[in-house]
């Protein structure tokens, strides 16, 4: 039986990942800083799955994950670095700590996760990286800056990562989403963006199960085939 590991599994995207892993018959490890919803989401989804709260911006943290992960189930196939923050904000705001958030949760995150689960994929010659990206990652705009700037990097990384490490069969993938509803935009303090996305969409975002859809097909590919990127938006987002 596979095991995985999803960082950001207390809410949206990596709630719904963790639901279809589920259903694919893996053992998931649910991760999260919020203990009430790991508890409520492990109870929900039965034996299969574990938690363990975990902050991705500590190395410490990442380590002792991936440690009760194989105490708990055995060494980690397939880690899902999903946990993310978007306080978007227009330069003239200054958010410089949520500048410096977004880089310790959506870069460092990521990276400190590769690093708590590659050796043991490495060891395996076996192993799936899926990181989380945005199509903020192949496009920046007005207030994305600093968020677009790790959603580049985690796909500047992904790219090296998967060419360094193939030939160790391990495969890694890239899933850059466009507007998906979840609670992302409840992180964004700038008083000119939030009027903005408060007008709403002129397209209907994407709901997380789609996002976790993406992930799944990534992961059931056979061992030959890497994925190596998806960008999956609306259909009206442009
Ligand atoms: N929603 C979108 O439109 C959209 C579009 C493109 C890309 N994405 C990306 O998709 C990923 C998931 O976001 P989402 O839309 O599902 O948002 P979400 O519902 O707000 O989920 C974010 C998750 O990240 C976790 N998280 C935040 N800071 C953390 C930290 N320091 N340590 C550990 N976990 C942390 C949260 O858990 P706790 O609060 O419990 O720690 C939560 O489970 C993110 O990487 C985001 O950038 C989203």
């Amino acid at each position: 039986m596979k095991i995985a590991i999803v960082t950001g599994a207390t809410s949206g995207i990596g709630e719904a990942t963790s639901r279809s892993l589920i259903n694919a018959g893996y053992q998931v490890m649910l991760t999260g800083r919020r203990v009430d919803r790991l508890e409520a989401l492990a109870q929900d989804l039965g034996e299969r799955s574990a938690y363990h709260v975990t902050d991705v911006t500590s190395r410490q943290d990442m380590t002792a994950l991936v440690e009760k992960t194989i105490q708990t189930f055995g060494e980690p196939n397939v880690l899902i670095n999903n946990a993310g923050v978007m306080p978007l904000s227009f330069f003239a705001s200054r958010k410089v700590d949520e500048w410096d958030q977004m880089i310790d949760v959506n870069l460092k995150g990521v990276l400190y996760g590769i690093d708590a689960v590659l050796p043991y994929m490495l060891g395996q010659e076996d192993g799936h990286i899926v990181n989380v990206a945005s199509i903020a990652g192949l496009q920046a705009g007005p207030a994305f800056g600093a968020y677009s700037a790790t959603k580049f990097g985690v796909r500047a990384l992904s790219e090296s990562l998967r060419q360094e490490v193939g030939a160790k069969n391990i495969r890694v993938s890239v899933i850059s989403p466009g507007t998906v509803q979840t609670e992302l935009f409840g992180t964004i303090t700038d008083e000119n963006v939030l009027s903005v996305i408060q007008a709403g969409f002129d397209y209907e975002p994407m709901q997380p199960q789609v996002i976790a859809s993406s992930i799944l097909y990534a992961l059931d590919q056979p061992n030959s085939v890497c994925v190596s990127e998806i960008v999956v938006r609306p259909t009206g987002q442009v």
